[in-house]
């Protein structure tokens, strides 16, 4: 029988599915050095965020042939390194795509409405309307960065708020957007021009930090920053300095750069102006199921058969 580690929380959907046919440990609760003792016992691996599968990792698991990553981001795994020994990693893209779409949209409008702020006061008794002013989002400009699978469900829940939607997307055929009636122009315009800017985008060499100082410097003042993609995308001491300087008027941070968020994470001085969750944005009873179906499924498949078949 194979054997299957699961390191991440994944719904049990998947755990009874990988049963069947495996010996399966699920152990979300490992140390690193406990990870790096047993990894070598495994033929198969699944993981979430949390789990880093690197070269010191991959050294020890000497029997994995398959990884899989129950979600979409797997910037968590080294896949040049796995490559090199013919370990098989696979994401399950779609499976939470609308969630993550969904806490988009729910970040944008919690920041602009200062929701959780005030529920937090209303907890301790304050009773406070002036305070808690909200903006609409109806007529504001949101850019959008990556306009792929997730930003362009969240193109069309904006447009149906009232909003102006652009975007930017080097990769995306400008077909494509047209179709949504999104305008696809260059970065920077995008940051001109936009009263919120969402970013969809991969965490990637090209990617990583593609806010910080010098973009949020062309910013329009005043402007709002929602990120639900990947921490390392947004250059936090930057966001940091721009919220100081009024030019940031809020951001709605789903993901952080650090995970879990280290305590002197410089965004937690602005609670009143900075909203945050803890890496949220697939985490819904449907999209949980539907990651960890696919996964175990798909690793499955591999262990029995060789190769993932096509989703
Ligand atoms: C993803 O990449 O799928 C999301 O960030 C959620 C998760 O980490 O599983």
């Amino acid at each position: 029988m194979y054997k299957v580690l699961v390191s991440d929380n994944i719904s049990p959907k998947g755990i009874e599915i990988l049963e069947q046919e495996a010996d399966v440990t699920f152990n979300p609760d490992l140390s690193r050095e406990e990870f790096l003792d047993i990894i070598g016992e495994y033929d198969g691996l699944i993981v979430r965020s949390m789990t880093e599968v690197d070269k010191e990792a991959l050294d020890k698991a000497r029997n994995l042939k398959v990884i899989g990553r129950a979600g979409t981001g797997y910037d968590n795994i080294d896949i040049e390194e796995a490559s090199k020994r013919g370990i098989i990693v696979f994401n399950t893209p779609t499976g939470n795509t609308i969630s993550a779409v969904e806490h988009t949209i729910g970040m944008m409008l919690a920041l602009s409405r200062n929701i959780p702020q005030a529920n937090q006061a209303l907890h301790e008794g304050i009773w406070d309307r002036k305070k808690y002013m909200g903006v609409e989002v109806k007529g504001k400009t949101l850019g959008i960065i990556g306009l792929g699978r997730i930003g362009s469900r969240v193109a069309v829940r904006a447009q149906a708020f009232g909003m102006k939607v652009i975007a930017n997307d080097p990769y995306l055929p400008p077909e494509k957007a047209a179709k949504i009636n999104v305008p696809l122009l260059g970065f920077k315009e995008v940051l001109k021009k936009s009263d919120y800017i969402t970013l969809h985008t991969p965490l990637t060499d090209e990617t990583y930090h593609i806010l910080s100082h010098k973009e949020f410097a062309i910013m329009k003042d005043n402007v709002r920053i929602i990120n639900c993609a990947r921490g390392k995308n947004v250059d936090t001491q930057a966001l940091a300095k721009a919220l100081a300087e009024h030019k940031v008027a809020g951001a709605a941070i789903d993901v952080h750069e650090v995970e879990p968020l280290p305590e002197d994470n410089p965004l937690l001085k602005y609670q009143d102006r900075v909203i945050m969750t803890c890496h949220l944005g697939g985490t819904t009873t449907e999209a949980m199921d539907n990651v960890s179906i696919a996964a175990a499924e798909q690793v499955l498949d591999v262990l029995n058969n060789g190769l993932p078949e096509s989703p």
